[in-house]
């Protein structure tokens, strides 16, 4: 008999992917998947059906790597591969794949194609005042403009690391010009936008470009230190409610979110002539102004990937197998209501001077946890930590009480020069979130 299993080509060998990569494993559907990373990640070499190294950003070799392992499908996990064309490459060599095309993805890969494409689209309500700059002249009166509430950041992809914000990073106008500077050598233009305050969400949607189908909504925490403070990073951990929502959203808030993401969907296809087909990531803002688009990616966040996986509940081979041919169903994407709680664990330095090349040592992680591994490799059989985000654990619960312990567990179990944030997933430090929020629309009034 025939074997109609698909082959999926997973993307990416971060911790993201092996989220994915688990909830493949359980899939009722058992696809085989076959991996394309960076570097050998033993979350995945063990179980994979087959492995290869290499660069994300090679069409080619990507191509020749889904023809030699039979893939049927591909799921690209991180946007290097995304901007580089690695999906219009698949697709025409006849690999259906659960990701936007390259110009789709501009979405992400371009923060001054995004901007400008919500404005172009009647959506500049729901985003801060902007400007793109090639250089930066006339760049201060335009702080000045913004009345010294700004946020510049790199036009192109910084993997989160290229926004600053007034006030916070940048002490004052002077500062401001120096960082817009520093990116232009290697940027074409930047971004100067307003600032806005207020408790930070992102939105997961999953389409086939015919239906779209929401994620719950999940909290990432990008600063570096607890209590919020720090540099920005990739992501140092992120939570999601029983309900699906936040406490700080409000139905119409939750509701006009939705309407934005399907909205983008929209007038993405329109625009490239050509379905979006993945998943769209919107991050946005409660404002005392209502909702704001921080920013859009065209794939599934990291770390909010954990969460959702962990409460995944539906079938995610035939969720990507929908995504990419059509036919997506509500019913493969569904989530259990439940909280979860996702917490890095990243080297002492992360993220401006991470230390490098430290051995991880898992053996004091508790029974039946799994630590998603992230930016680490395999060194003669010793598992080395390679400087960016290293692991992650993530806990499910009735509430967030019970979540956040399981993962604050988990992190505390890794030993050597490495830290997290304890205060993810705290009922603290969420009220906070809500507090903010309140204090900004006391603040407007
Ligand atoms: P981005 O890479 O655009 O998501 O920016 C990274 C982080 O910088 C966001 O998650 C926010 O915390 C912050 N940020 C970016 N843009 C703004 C903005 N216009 N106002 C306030 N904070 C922002
Ligand atoms: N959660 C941040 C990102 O994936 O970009």
């Amino acid at each position: 008999m025939p074997d109609s299993r698909d082959t999926v080509l997973l993307i990416g060998s971060g911790a993201r992917e092996h989220a994915v990569f688990r909830a493949l494993q359980r899939a009722p559907s058992a696809p085989r998947v076959a991996v394309y990373g960076t570097s050998r990640n033993p979350g995945l070499t063990a179980t994979a059906t087959a492995y290869t190294v290499g660069a994300l950003t090679d069409p080619e070799a990507v191509v020749a790597f889904a023809r030699e392992c039979g893939a049927t499908l591909a799921f690209p996990g991180p946007e290097a591969p995304l901007a580089a064309g690695v999906v219009d490459a698949l697709e025409e060599a006849g690999v259906p794949t659960a990701g936007p095309r390259r110009a789709l993805a501009r979405i992400e890969t371009s923060k001054g194609y995004a901007r400008d494409f919500l404005a172009r689209h009647g959506l500049s309500a729901v985003q801060p005042r902007f400007r793109r700059f090639p250089s930066t002249e006339g760049m201060a009166a335009y702080f000045a403009e913004l009345g010294g509430r700004y946020v510049v950041k790199a036009d192109g992809l910084m993997g989160g690391k290229g926004v600053r914000v007034a006030g916070e990073d940048l002490e004052d106008a002077d500062a401001g010009l120096a960082w817009a500077g520093e990116l232009l050598q290697s940027a074409d233009s930047v971004v100067v936008e307003e600032l806005c305050r207020g408790p930070e969400f992102s939105l997961f949607t999953f389409t086939d470009g015919s239906i779209a189908v929401h994620s719950p909504f999940v909290l990432d925490h990008k600063r570096a230190f607890p209590g919020d403070e720090g540099p920005n990073t990739g992501g140092m951990g992120s939570l999601s409610l029983r309900d699906h929502s936040l406490p700080y959203l409000s139905p119409h808030l939750a509701r006009a979110a939705r309407l934005v993401n399907e909205s983008v969907l929209e007038f993405l296809a329109e625009e490239n002539g050509h379905p979006y087909r993945g998943v769209l990531y919107g991050g946005f803002m409660a404002t005392a102004d209502g909702l704001r688009v921080i920013e859009y990616n065209a794939r599934l966040g990291d770390p909010e990937a954990l969460n959702l996986m962990a409460l995944l509940d539906g079938d995610m081979g035939t969720a990507l197998r929908g995504m990419a041919t059509g036919g997506l169903r509500e019913e493969d994407l569904r989530f259990r209501e439940e909280c979860s709680v996702c917490k890095y664990v990243v080297p002492e330095g992360y993220p401006t001077h991470p230390l490098r090349d430290v051995p991880v040592d898992l053996s004091g992680v508790p029974a039946g946890e799994v630590p998603y591994l992230a930016a680490v490799d395999e060194r003669e059989g010793q598992l080395v930590a390679t400087g960016s985000r290293t692991l992650a654990f993530v806990g499910t619960g009735a509430t967030l009480a019970e979540a956040e312990a399981r993962a604050e567990k988990g992190a505390r179990s890794i030993p050597g020069p490495f830290f997290h944030r304890s205060d993810i997933g705290t009922d603290d430090l969420l009220a906070q979130r809500v507090a903010l929020l309140a204090h900004e629309v006391r603040g407007a009034r």
